[in-house]
């Protein structure tokens, strides 16, 4: 039977040894020394491990609270590559289930948002509530008298929590609070989600896209890389510039602070009194003084605005923009970005328009910024699995040494121009990768 205490009901079922066998990756990567075994991002045999150890027990992000209004509101995504309905039942509640029939595995959703009474599976016929249950099969009287509906429910996630509207699930019913995994990352998070007391929301639907390139080119660039901005996105900034010239100095060669964690948690940004919003009816909304009381200054010149952040393993997002993202693992070598654009409630028509214009002009799938950064990820990805280039070690050493504790800024930090969020994201996967999982060495 499946329940909170089993979301892996296989009773009755056994498998032979070695049909999930874990490889010991400890070595492949090594944050101490900055260094990275390029075959991380290549590897079918990595990549399946990734699944169980590190997406089968980490808080994922689903959904922001806002998609939910009324009971039977649900939204269709993914939990590593599983496929799950994130539904709000009649208590007003927020169920996540594995969106799979128990009777032959068919997807019992397959809408991707909407609102409903029942799941009901389009292939035999096999009807869920709101909170997975199985609540009608067709010719039930063909089934034996012992054949239970309460037994064959919709597997469902033990815990879903939320934080600042963004709801988060994990299959581990054990796992630390949501709370305390984000840790210190909540300071940073809070300079993005808590502008506005009345809270934020989301518009516009989600936008998806696939991109040639392991997922954690992604998280890791969100959560470390303040470097490529220069480089890579000259042609945008110099489009963007009032002058046309490009960046003065002073924007591209900016201090500020690098945030990291053991949680695997990162987030970047200049700090400068001048930091701001860049669409300008954006800027001119905020009462930055509010802000300053509302928040803090320090949050006000640093990660209000200009930053980057990934919140391990794969959700990331850019204050500036309004962004949040979800970079889905779709095998070694593919991710499917999913994007939201956040905006402030209290936030009028003409200033919610401007800043969702401003998201998709940057970092929609067509955006100056987002077109680079794909670029990027594919262009290392290319040639990522063929054999010299697997068998040379990649560069991770960027401002080694430079992390610090300081009154200023919660947590560790370290320079802005630093690879340290990156050597933290993969101190955790190591750490994860190499500890069973809560649902190994169980009859589960
Ligand atoms: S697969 Fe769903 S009812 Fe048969
Ligand atoms: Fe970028």
């Amino acid at each position: 039977m499946c329940t909170p205490d089993n979301p892996m009901p296989r009773a009755g079922l056994t498998r032979p040894e070695g049909l999930e066998e874990n490889l010991d990756v400890t070595g492949m990567v090594n944050p101490e020394g900055g260094l990275i075994d390029r075959r991380i991002f290549s590897d079918e045999k990595v990549y399946n491990q990734e699944m169980r150890r590190i997406f089968a027990r980490s808080w994922l992000f689903i959904a922001h609270e806002d998609q939910f209004k009324k009971p039977g509101d649900f939204f269709q995504t993914y939990m590593g590559e599983d496929p799950v309905i994130a539904s709000m039942n009649k208590k007003r509640e927020i169920r996540v289930l594995l969106n799979n029939c128990r009777h032959r595995g068919a997807r019992v959703c397959r809408a991707d948002m909407g609102s409903t009474k029942n799941f009901t599976c389009t292939y035999h016929g096999w009807s869920y509530d709101l909170d997975g249950n199985l609540v009608n099969v067709p010719a039930q009287e063909s089934y034996s008298s012992d054949f239970n509906l309460a037994d064959w429910g919709l597997v469902t996630a033990p815990r879903v929590e939320s934080y600042k509207g963004l709801i988060f699930a994990n299959w581990d019913k054990d796992a630390e609070p949501l709370e305390d995994a984000l840790g210190e990352m909540k300071w940073y998070i809070d300079a993005f989600m808590d502008r506005d007391p009345e809270g934020t929301t989301v518009v516009g639907g989600v936008t998806k896209w696939v991109l040639e390139g392991n997922w954690k080119l992604a998280a890791e660039q969100f959560a470390t890389d303040w470097y490529h901005v220069n480089m890579s996105h000259a042609s945008a900034l110099m489009v963007m510039s009032p002058t046309g010239k490009g960046p003065k100095k002073e924007i591209a060669q900016r201090t500020g602070r690098q945030y990291t964690d053991e949680r695997g948690n990162g987030a970047g940004f200049p700090v400068h009194p001048k930091n701001r919003f860049d669409a300008q009816p954006v800027h001119e909304y905020y009462d930055y003084d509010f802000l300053r009381e509302r928040l803090s200054p320090e949050q006000v010149m640093g990660p209000l605005t200009n930053g980057h952040a990934t919140v391990f393993p794969n959700f990331s997002y850019l204050p500036v923009n309004g962004s949040i993202r979800v970079w889905h693992p779709k095998g070694p070598n593919k991710m499917e970005v999913w994007s939201w654009t956040v905006l402030d409630k209290s936030m009028p028509e003409e200033v919610r328009r401007a800043q969702r214009l401003y998201n998709l002009r940057t970092f929609g799938p067509s955006g100056i910024f987002e077109q680079d950064d794909g670029e990027n990820w594919s262009e290392c990805q290319a040639n990522a699995h063929a054999f010299m280039v697997g068998n040379t070690a990649l560069n991770y050493q960027m401002g080694m040494g430079t992390e610090q504790q300081r009154e200023d800024y919660p947590g560790t930090t370290s320079e802005l121009y630093s690879d340290a969020a990156g050597r933290g994201l993969y101190r955790r996967w190591r750490e994860l990768m190499s500890t069973p999982a809560w649902h190994e060495n169980t009859d589960q």
